[in-house]
């Protein structure tokens, strides 16, 4: 027989309210709950269900007192609580004192870490490394549930294309497949073995659907994506995060085709719900139901809330529609009573499977898992595979004491622990992250110098004054490591920019420094691709470093020192300009294409007045991407040879086999990239799209055949009707060091 706890009426007694919930309850039991529950509850209580409130001491701004909402059931759910003690109170508030006695859930967005700070995702998906990926997640679950954190808001699973948007740091990069593969490992980690483990948290797929897709990169903007699009780019990472059994969605701020997508049926009801059998619950964005007036599609506050329950919205986050107006609306018709035992059987079920009916309090006597030894190793680990080498002149990298025995620190980010955190920093301190200066000195030999100038204040600063001092310290020394980049407030929600370039007096001050003739490692930081080509002339090395989070120093000086060989390989397209945008490597082929001969491709073909080639570029700048999808170097090389398709097999699975070789003298990591291109569709079909990834550890001298193998379904797409179509024909297969590289060999699907 199940020994499961009472509802302890005593703080006191967590512990063993811990050690009797042993067993979770199976599928078949959480239902029957369910149904029990339900049939018990008043109308108000299930509107009180429905509802997310933001946690806040009453105050006159503020007139809810937490404790009383929670205790007449008019909540059921908290975002950002200030503290442990005020969860414990809270639930035990919930537990004991409401009518039903029906838990909480708080949530917080842990995007990319809680304390312990993991480098922000889109620098994350340059690992290419879902193991890596989900173990920090699962990480920042330890540490907030801690905290009574039982829900995060993440992971953002959104595409975009444009990097003016300032949310494209939280994004897994600009492509459907490595997004979903990742998305999906971030659920895993989040969610752990055990979802009713008391430090387990459920996860959320955000924002659903298409917000990445934002007119001119402008956060909250308007989206027009086609049926097609929407299934085939947007659609796919929430699917995958659904396949691994993410508990919750978030409905988005934006538009979709003229339907707000936190009141847009089809998306919610038809498609997540019924098409995918989607079983947890939706929560909107932010008041994005209330916005829905705003947006000019619902007439005021209560037509918000009908237009959200509609669309199968199970919870509101902040605004009150739902619990304003919820019974008026049932009353005139509205809205069914189905719709709302829908939507509370949804939440109650995620509830019951994170345990918190058997174990609604927080441990606070467990230690601290805070910043923990192991933390702070898995971050360091996933750090140093996300952070990406785009140049290497001569060899500069890896250091060492005999290249530079005095060393010149340069740049306003080279020592400030708060742009380290970026966007989203959660509990993260910036006195916690350590900067590159900071640990520099573990890295050289004893007699050598190490001498730092920041050269400008901040790195948004326009007063040169400080750059002297820099170019003084250059003169001096064998190398410069120059840390520029974006500070961490022109990144994140609501942070989009109309330029791509470095900030501030940056540019000025690495031209003082190049002008000195002192090699120049630039260390690049910032929460999405930069602008940066001069910068990047004049350095003869330069590492992406991203927001790298807590061990940003030990990271990057293990790959300057070569502890460690860079293997990250960039998830987003970097362009050379802002003009280019939006540019992506899965774009179509359109009927002129710019030539494929690289040099054409490289070169403009004429200028305004004399156009010498009626392509689909711009006659003013290379039509190259900076750095393409998938780009990456490392300390040693590895050369691909022999790509074979294999003969379909009885399922029409395709196998592609080829061989890569570390012709260096270094051991590395190589991530081989599978593409494919469907030549002729009943749709145009993208020039390249990712369907497979391996990372390759290779010896130095060593090689290997590695094999890939693709469902049949994987060639596959969707029209603009919603239907799935796998169209027989010739495809291009490519395997290969990134989107831009490589030869491809042909096979045809058969019927
Ligand atoms: C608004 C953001 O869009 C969303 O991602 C976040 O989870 C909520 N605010 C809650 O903080």
């Amino acid at each position: 027989m199940r020994l499961r706890c009472l509802l302890l009426p005593c703080a006191a007694l967590f512990l063993a309210a811990t050690v009797f919930a042993a067993q979770p309850m199976t599928d078949a039991e959480i239902e029957i709950a369910v149904e029990k529950l339900l049939s018990q509850m008043t109308l108000a209580e299930k509107l009180g269900q429905m509802t997310q409130r933001h946690y806040n001491t009453k105050s006159a701004n503020n007139p809810v007192d937490s404790a009383a909402a929670v205790r007449t059931g008019q909540v059921g759910s908290f975002l950002n609580p200030d503290s442990v003690e005020t969860v414990n109170k809270l639930q035990k508030v919930a537990v004991e004192e409401s009518r039903l006695k029906i838990p909480l859930i708080f949530g917080i967005d842990v995007i990319h870490g809680y304390r312990t700070l993991f480098p922000i995702p889109v620098a994350q998906s340059c690992s290419w490394n879902p193991e890596l990926v989900e173990a920090a997640s699962r990480v920042a679950a330890v540490e907030a549930s801690s905290a009574g954190i039982r829900w995060t808001f993440a992971p953002m699973v959104d595409i975009t294309r444009d990097p003016r948007w300032g949310r494209i740091a939280e994004t897994l990069g600009e492509d459907p497949y490595l997004t979903g593969q990742l998305g999906a490992a971030m659920v895993r980690g989040f969610q752990g073995k055990k979802l009713s483990a008391h430090d387990s948290i459920a996860a959320c797929a955000k924002h659903y659907v298409g917000y990445g897709a934002a007119e001119g990169g402008r956060d909250y903007n308007t989206t027009l994506i086609p049926e097609a699009e929407l299934r085939n780019i947007y659609l796919p990472s929430f699917r995958a995060a659904k396949e691994a059994g993410v508990q919750t969605v978030m409905s988005a701020f934006n538009d979709l085709n003229g339907v707000p997508t936190s009141g847009n049926p089809f998306t919610i009801r038809e498609v997540l719900k019924k098409e995918w059998g989607f079983d947890g619950f939706v929560v909107s964005d932010w008041e994005s139901v209330k916005e829905m007036i705003v947006h000019g599609a619902a007439a005021d506050l209560r037509d918000a809330g009908r237009l959200g329950i509609n669309a199968g919205v199970d919870m509101e986050m902040v605004s009150t529609s739902y619990h304003d107006h919820g019974e008026s609306l049932l009353r005139e018709g509205s809205i069914s009573p189905a719709m709302l035992d829908d939507s509370v059987r949804r939440i109650l079920r995620v509830k019951f499977r994170l345990g918190l009916f058997d174990n609604p309090y927080t441990d606070t006597t467990r230690p601290s898992p805070l910043l923990s030894e192991e933390n702070l190793r898995v971050a360091r680990a996933l750090t140093t595979e996300s952070i990406v080498l785009l140049k290497n002149e001569k060899a500069l990298l890896p250091l060492s004491s005999e290249k530079a025995k005095t060393v010149a620190i340069i740049g306003p980010l080279a020592d400030s622990g708060t742009d380290m955190r970026g966007c989203w920093s959660c509990k993260g301190e910036a006195s916690e992250c350590r900067t590159v200066y900071s640990v520099f000195k573990d890295y050289v030999g004893p007699k050598d110098k190490i001498l730092y100038a920041p050269g400008l204040k901040h790195g948004s600063s326009t007063d040169t004054d400080d750059i002297s001092a820099a170019v003084k310290a250059a003169k001096k020394s064998d190398v410069v490591i120059l840390c520029v980049g974006e500070p961490h407030e022109l990144s994140g929600e609501a942070r989009c920019r109309a330029s791509l370039d470095l900030p501030g007096g940056q540019d000025q001050l690495i031209s003082a420094v190049a002008d000195t003739g002192t090699p120049i490692v630039l260390v690049v930081f910032g929460g999405r691709p930069l602008t940066f080509s001069k910068a990047a002339s004049q350095a003869q090395a330069i590492l992406f470093a991203w927001h790298p989070g807590t061990m940003a120093g030990p990271a990057i000086c293990d790959l300057l020192y070569g502890r460690a060989n860079p293997s990250g390989k960039l998830t987003t397209t970097f362009p050379r300009s802002v003009g280019q945008v939006p540019l992506y490597y899965n774009h179509r082929n359109t009927g002129r294409p710019v030539p494929v001969d690289p040099k054409a491709a490289q070169t403009p073909l004429g200028t305004a007045e004399d156009p010498k080639g009626y392509y689909s570029q711009y006659l003013d700048l290379p039509q190259a991407p900076a750095y393409p999808f998938g780009y990456g170097l490392s300390y040693t090389t590895f050369v691909y040879s022999d790509l074979k398709v294999e003969a379909p097999d009885a399922n029409g699975a395709i196998a592609a086999t080829v061989t890569i070789a570390n012709t260096g003298t270094r051991d590395g990591v190589e991530i081989a990239q599978l593409y494919t291109r469907q030549l002729v569709g009943s749709l145009t079909r993208p020039v390249k799209e990712l369907k497979g990834f391996q990372r390759v550890a290779l010896k130095a001298g060593e090689k290997r055949t590695v094999r890939f193998e693709l469902p049949k379904q994987s060639l596959g797409y969707y029209n603009n009707t919603g239907r799935f179509l796998l169209e027989p024909g010739k495809f291009h297969l490519w395997i290969a060091p990134n989107s831009a590289e490589g030869k491809p060999a042909e096979f045809v699907l058969g019927q």
